[in-house]
């Protein structure tokens, strides 16, 4: 792989699918990562990222300066550059003088390989406020803007570039040829990472793992876990059922196109079941969204525990071979989110990640952990999934329950059900759904405002709307939707749902805001 460092900024996960765009598999470390570990891996190549702090800063995160000297192709950008710079003898300045947002970078000389054939004069997107004031011995400069002498730099003998603008935002205009030029023509990376390889490489790994044992997948109509199971299936075939928990957290009709129209796609064989009651009951007087997630999560695995112990008795060539194994559709968003492998901070339990009880007694086989969701999506086309489930918009494991801000009950889900299948018809209807990530309708079950509907007095909830565009859900900001659309949205919602007065949009990014409101 191509490690990239992560030294705590959010750009680590851009830079790895960016590195993924340019065709090389990518994974992001700690920065804390050993020299030793560093080896362990045998990269072909190393991204250091940017960082929140100054390298002078207290407790300013470093690198075992050993991992240098492991001869490993690596590009340093923003901190990671200065990091770079001060472990090889550079100078590194605290100018205070900060630089953020776009600049125009200028070459020097050619730009050397890793600038090859750009424009003498590019926009660049900063935001630093230390700079590189001396290049280590053996390093040409190869930028500069007008503030930053040193604003590129390498050593093409000993494969060590640097950057101090960020080639990974878009804002750079040759942002991903730097990366490109550094992957393929620096560092001698080959371009094959797509979907037909991560299948042959996934099927390979699926196989190894679970050998002639018994699976069970949890379908939840999304991308990620019908992906997933796809996968599954191809590798081993009918050692593999589906298991489909209608857990009373579903959205109007998604039960009918996962039993009908998935299975009919796949030719998978698909168990259903009803643990909607069980569900509801676990979740009764439970108002915290962390506490909710992990009911949910947990009643998730106790339901599959369940259906295996059905699924054998009921069995009759069963030979005695315990179903062992269960899949899931993590997501590598999911798994570094969750604190995963990087230190980041756990910001959510995401059901299938943090919340898992440890009494579980299922092996795991987890084909996406290291996949971003457009990956997953191209792999779904490239298993030959129809379109409808591969271009799913995503909708939560733990479902309708995180969309209840208070309490979730049985006639409070009905409720939302209906607010969400009218804003989910009317999207479709005007033709947005490929526009907009996805939209959260969310039912604030603890708030209620006074209205007025014919002659009397409503005392009523508010149904939030949270439209949101976003790559890949990381970050996101709030869908700009048409007025006239909003106005329809909100005349049908109050007309058609009982209880429901009111209706609010919200314009909150991410960050600030979450995607879901739990
Ligand atoms: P947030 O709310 O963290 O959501 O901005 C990011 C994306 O993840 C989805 N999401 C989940 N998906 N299990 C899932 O499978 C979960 O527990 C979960 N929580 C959030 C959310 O819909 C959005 O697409």
């Amino acid at each position: 792989p191509v490690l990239v460092v992560d030294f705590g900024a959010q750009y680590a996960q851009l830079i790895a699918r960016r590195v993924r765009e340019a065709g090389v598999y990518s994974e992001i470390v700690p920065h804390t990562i050993s020299a030793d570990e560093v080896r362990e891996k045998q990269p072909v190549g190393m991204i250091l990222s940017g960082g929140p702090s100054s390298v002078y800063a207290d407790e300013a995160p470093n690198l075992d300066e050993g991992i240098f000297d492991l001869g490993v192709p690596t590009l340093g950008i923003c901190y990671g550059f200065q990091v770079m710079a001060r472990a090889l003898g550079g100078e590194v300045a605290h100018t205070g003088q900060r630089e953020y947002g776009s600049t125009q970078a200028t070459l020097a000389g050619d730009g050397g390989v890793l600038l090859a054939e750009q424009p003498a004069e590019q926009t660049v997107w900063m935001s630093h406020g230390d700079s590189v004031a001396k290049a280590p011995e053996g390093f040409e400069v190869l930028a500069s803007t007008a503030s930053t002498p040193v604003a590129a730099f390498g050593n093409a003998d000993r494969c060590l570039y640097g950057v101090q603008w960020h080639p990974e935002v878009k804002h750079s205009a040759y942002g991903q040829d730097v990366l490109e030029n550094f992957l393929h023509d620096a560092a001698g990376i080959a371009n094959d990472w797509n979907p037909g390889n991560v299948i042959a490489e996934q099927v390979e790994r699926i196989r190894a793992q679970i050998g002639t044992g018994k699976v069970i997948a949890g379908l939840s109509g999304g991308v990620d876990s019908a992906v997933a199971a796809a996968l599954v299936h191809k590798a081993v075939g009918d050692q593999l059922t589906c298991v489909f928990v209608d857990h009373g957290l579903l959205r109007q009709d998604e039960r009918r196109q996962v039993e009908e129209d998935y299975v009919a796609a796949t030719g998978i064989r698909l168990v259903t079941v009803d643990a909607a009651d069980t569900f509801i009951s676990e979740l009764a007087g439970v108002s915290d969204p962390e506490q909710k997630r992990k009911i949910i999560g947990r009643e998730f695995i106790r339901t599959f525990e369940r259906a295996q112990a059905d699924l054998i008795a009921e069995s009759l060539e069963d030979d005695g071979d315990p179903i062992r194994f269960l899949v899931q559709g993590t997501l590598y968003p999911d798994v570094v989110e969750s604190g995963g492998g990087t230190g980041a901070a756990n910001i959510k339990s995401h059901h299938n990640v943090g919340g898992l009880p440890e009494d579980m007694t299922f092996e795991l086989v987890e084909p996406l952990r290291t996949l971003f969701k457009d990956e997953v999506r191209a792999i779904g086309r490239e298993l030959g999934l129809p379109e409808a489930i591969v271009a799913r918009q995503p909708f939560p494991g733990p479902g309708l329950g995180i969309r209840i801000v208070g309490e979730v009950t049985a006639e409070r889900l009905e409720l939302l059900r209906k607010a969400d299948a009218i804003v989910r018809a009317e999207l479709t209807a005007a033709g947005l759904d490929s526009e907009i990530w996805q939209c959260p309708v969310v039912l604030l079950a603890d708030v209620r405002s006074v209205g007025v509907q014919g002659d009397g007095r409503t005392y009523g909830h508010p149904i939030v709307l949270r439209p949101v565009s976003s790559e890949d859900a990381m970050t996101a900001d709030w869908t700009r939707l048409p007025y006239d659309l909003l106005a329809r949205i909100s005349n049908r919602i109050t007309n058609e749902v009982e209880d429901v007065n009111r209706v609010v949009l919200d314009v909150t990014s991410k960050p600030p805001g979450t995607i879901e409101w739990e």
